[in-house]
């Protein structure tokens, strides 16, 4: 395993004022974005849509690395250039979304498991060879009054384990990405208690599977109240509880965290990240690896219209920068009222 290029990656992955683009949204999950703006879910518009993204030369000034959807890391552009060379150029680095999806667990009624172990050394060493250089894994834990289980923690933590550990020694940077869903009407306590012992178990096993902790990056959930708790908590709560957790969980050698949005609206998405940086004396790097708070506003400019193509790349553009800002701690909501 060779820790010192696997560490650089992660590095810059977390380079300062950029973050990660997550565009990986598997063929169900983009039907739901394209249903949402009326657009055919059809091969050559998830590419015609990718590509206006990674085109977006403004945008892609603040994006370290983009996570692709298999599809995605195979596909070219209308012109016959490779997707990942667009993404290349504009000094970025590609990587994978490697897991098959969370899926009904066995024995654990209302909790999944994310599966995709199986012949992961080999998708993993292709994908290498077509220019990813990291990975990305998702595993999903859900809060209700009897949940989550030991059992289905236990078990995703593992395989994010594996997972981590198969792609270091393929080469590629790992993304943990243990979410706890924000569905529910539980208080942000709960989900404080939830995501603690989430990454405990998570940071455990990875111990336990000898994944090289400088050579991966963690993406988390942040700690907020359920999405129907009468309470929601506000801004410097949730920041000041993320960074609590993460202190108490995440090792100092982690070179980065980059959380995802998980269904905050974009702006909320980019105050928290903005308050928790400027907390300060963090030992790690705290950006951004959003999906929907980075493409909501280019989709619904979009809308499947060529003409409409530049408008996309503006919203895209000033979504990217408004969280480049607050991966230093420098965004105003006044600049989100000036565009
Ligand atoms: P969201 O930011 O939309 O939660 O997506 C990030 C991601 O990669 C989920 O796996």
């Amino acid at each position: 395993m060779d820790i010192a290029a696997l560490n650089a990656t992660a590095l810059k992955m977390v380079e300062p004022d950029k973050g990660l683009l997550a565009a990986d949204e598997s063929t169900g999950t983009i039907q739901k974005r394209f249903d949402a703006i009326g657009v055919e879910n059809t091969e050559p518009n998830r590419r015609d849509y990718r590509e206006l993204l990674f085109r977006s030369a403004e945008a892609m000034d603040y994006i370290s690395g983009v996570i692709l959807f298999r599809e995605t890391l195979y596909q070219d552009a209308a012109d016959g250039t490779p997707l990942v060379k667009l993404i290349e150029q504009a000094g970025a680095v590609p990587g994978i979304k490697v897991d098959e999806g969370a899926k009904p667990m066995a024995g654990f009624p209302g909790e999944t498991l994310t599966e995709g172990l199986d012949g992961l050394p080999d998708l993993l060493a292709k994908a290498h060879e077509r220019g990813a250089r990291f990975a990305k894994w998702r595993a999903v834990i859900s809060i209700r009054p009897d949940l989550p289980s030991w059992g289905a923690v236990h078990a995703n933590a593992h395989a994010l384990a594996r997972y981590a550990a198969t792609c270091q020694d393929q080469g590629l940077t790992p993304i943990v990405e243990p979410e706890v869903l924000m569905d529910g009407d539980h208080d942000i306590e709960v989900c404080e208690r939830v995501t603690r012992h989430v990454l405990q178990t998570v940071f455990a096993e990875l111990n336990i599977q000898r994944v090289a902790l400088e050579g991966m990056i963690l993406k988390p959930n942040m700690v907020v109240s359920g999405l129907d708790c009468p309470r929601q908590a506000p801004v410097e709560e949730v920041a000041r509880r993320t960074v609590a957790v993460l202190k108490a969980c995440a090792p100092a050698a982690v070179p980065g965290i980059a959380f995802l949005s998980g269904g905050q609206s974009d702006e909320q998405a980019t105050a928290h990240l903005d308050a928790m940086n400027r907390l300060g004396g963090l030992p790690w790097k705290l950006t951004f690896s959003y999906g929907r708070a980075l493409q909501q506003a280019p989709q619904a400019a979009w809308a499947g219209r060529p003409e409409n193509v530049p408008a996309a790349q503006r919203a895209f553009a000033h979504r990217a920068r408004m969280n480049s800002l607050a991966s230093l701690g420098r965004w105003e909501g006044v600049l989100e009222r000036a565009a």
